[in-house]
Order: C-alpha cells, then structure tokens, then sequence
C-alpha cells in the first residue's frame, strides 16, 4: 500500500510529461478498482466536508470551516487528484481485471462488464481526457483548501461532481 501511495504521489506530480518508460512502472489498476477503492472514498471524503458547509452562493460558509475541516478537504482532494491522474495514465484502459473482478456486479448498472469495455474502447481518448479534468479539477480543489479560499473550495467541489457525473453518462451508463 505504501510503495502504491509513493507511486501514485509520483504520478500527481508528472503525469503530463510520463514517458512510455516510466509508464511501464505505473501500478496496475482497472477502472473499477479505481472508482470502487480509491475515487470513490476520496469523493466521500471531499464530499464529508462540504456538504455541511455548503453557502447558498455555491460557495462553502467559513464560519462552518475550521482548521481541521480544511486539512482533512485539502488531504482528500490531492488523494482523489492522485487518484485520477493513475487512472487516466493507465497504458491499457480495463473495466475489471481478468479472472480478478469479473464476478463482482455493481448497483445499478444497466451493462456488463462487456458492454462498458466497448464504450471506452471507441473513445479511451475522451476517457483519459475526462479523467485528467478530475484530476486537474481536484489539484484546484486541494489549492482552494491549502489557502482558506471557500468560495473557490465550493465551486471547484461543485465542478467535481458535475465532472463525475459526465463521464458516467458517457462510459458507465449512457443512452444507446
Ligand atoms: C473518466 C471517467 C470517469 C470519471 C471521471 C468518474 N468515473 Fe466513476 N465510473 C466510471 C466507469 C466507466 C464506471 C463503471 C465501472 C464498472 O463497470 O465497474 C464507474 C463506476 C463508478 C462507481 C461504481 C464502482 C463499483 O463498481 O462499485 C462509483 C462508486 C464511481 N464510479 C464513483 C465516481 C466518483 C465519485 C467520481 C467523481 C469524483 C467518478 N466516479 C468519476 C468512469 C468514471
């Protein structure tokens, strides 16, 4: 876990520039393992913060922020940053590991395994892209947080889970 987290940090930081050598260092990981173990927890704990603290402007209130609460968002926020940017590095985009995941089903999905694979395989280009935004996205949130900027905080929370939700429309559950 620790030797991943050290990669996954590497990755934050110079993701744009990885050549195809140090991809071939770059944990392993399937898009479900991704949204299930890391994405996800991170949201949830992005989104633990600023649901209370919600102001009616789409910024957070920073009355309702303490030094506590901006510390644990700007850890969540870098996590989900580093999270994202594995992901969209992944040289091969796989739903679930072969032999691995296959038997686990999700909530909720109206497709297989199968039929998600080909909605990334006719555009893994759109698939990186959306999760390098995440990652971008969540890098700002992380900078927000560090500098007690709530207004800033709110809005890019806000961007993430639009971000989220259009790459689930696209890849995970869209309308054919
Ligand atoms: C780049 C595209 C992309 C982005 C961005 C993305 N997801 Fe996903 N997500 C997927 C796909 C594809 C699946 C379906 C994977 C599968 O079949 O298991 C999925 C599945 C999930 C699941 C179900 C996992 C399971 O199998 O139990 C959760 C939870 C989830 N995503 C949360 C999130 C959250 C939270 C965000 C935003 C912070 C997010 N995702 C952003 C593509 C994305």
């Amino acid at each position: 876990m620790r030797g991943w987290m050290a990669a996954a940090m590497i990755v934050g930081m110079g993701l744009t520039s990885a050549t195809a050598s140090s991809q071939s260092a770059l944990p392993r990981i399937s898009v479900r393992e991704a949204m299930a173990d890391h994405i996800n927890p991170a949201t949830l704990a992005v989104w633990d913060v600023t649901n209370t603290a919600l102001a009616d402007d789409g910024g957070l209130d920073p009355r309702l922020m303490d030094d506590a609460a901006w510390e644990k968002l700007a850890g969540a926020a870098s996590v989900l940053h580093s999270d994202a940017a594995l992901l969209s590095a992944q040289p091969k985009l796989q739903v679930v590991q072969p032999g691995r995941e296959a038997g686990q089903s999700i909530a909720e999905s109206a497709y297989s395994a199968e039929q998600i694979q080909r909605f990334i395989d006719a555009d893994p280009a759109a698939f990186r892209e959306m999760a390098q935004q995440l990652s971008l996205t969540a890098a700002e949130l992380a900078k927000a947080a560090q500098e007690r900027d709530a207004r800033r905080a709110g809005e890019t929370a806000g961007q993430i889970d639009a971000l989220c939700e259009s790459c689930h429309q696209k890849f995970w559950y869209p309308e054919t």
